[in-house]
């Protein structure tokens, strides 16, 4: 099976989880685009959907579905999103489309994180995808200069402006052994909008394609 194939294959299982006439959170990227597609398809239609990115409000807008503001709700039974890599604890990291800090506030309003991904992106150790971190310009140097001190090489992304107006450094060549501890750390620099690391708000369930079929896996 083919990448894609396998990105159907777990946009499609997603749809499991997603009670008709509910409001759930959706991530962004190419995997969740095919759940977003499947989700059009369901015969009884969710209520409505929060919503990490433009990118993903407009194509569920295009599909009729309608998009919240996540200030509307107070609590969603279920975010499903994508991610760049997942450990065997369900810790990830993402941000690859740009879009971890909206990403991280949905997720930290639901209450259970479905992860679909296919299963390249499984891995024993988080940090072979560079980790994203969304800064606010003004902050960008200094930033860098603290993670070169951590052993990364920090390499902002050009033209590159989220949602939110701010700038995204990757940084290489992390081995990320303690995903907690990382996370926290980067956080509470200055200017850090959000680090690409998700422990605290890791993955409920991971639904990994395969060339078996969705292995589900629970954490
Ligand atoms: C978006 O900012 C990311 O966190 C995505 O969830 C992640 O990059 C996975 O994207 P794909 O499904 O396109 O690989």
């Amino acid at each position: 099976m083919t990448q894609d194939e396998l990105k159907a294959l777990v946009g499609q299982a997603a749809t499991a989880f997603v009670e008709p006439g509910s409001i759930i959170g959706v991530g962004t990227g190419s995997t969740v685009n095919c759940f977003i597609d499947a989700l059009a398809q369901m015969p009884v239609r969710i209520k409505a959907a929060v919503s990490s990115s433009q990118q993903s409000t407009a194509r569920m807008q295009a599909l009729g579905i309608q998009v919240l503001d996540a200030n509307e709700v107070e609590s969603l039974a279920v975010y499903i999103d994508g991610a760049d890599e997942i450990d065997h604890a369900g810790c990830m990291i993402k941000g690859g489309g740009a879009a971890l800090t909206r990403e991280k506030i949905v997720a930290d309003i639901s209450q259970r994180f479905i992860c679909i991904v296919d299963e390249s992106k499984l891995v024993t150790t988080l940090g072979r995808f560079p980790l994203p971190v969304e800064v606010i310009p003004m902050a960008a140097a200094q930033i860098a200069r603290r993670l070169r001190k951590l052993g990364g090489e920090p390499v902002l992304r050009a033209g590159v402006v989220t949602d939110n107006g701010g700038q995204i450094i990757d940084v290489h060549g992390l081995s990320i052994g303690e995903p907690n501890a990382l996370e926290r750390e980067i956080n509470q620099w200055p200017g850090v909008v959000s680090c690409g690391i998700f422990a605290r708000n890791k993955a409920s369930v991971c639904l990994l394609g395969t060339a078996q079929g969705v292995k589900t896996l629970t954490f």
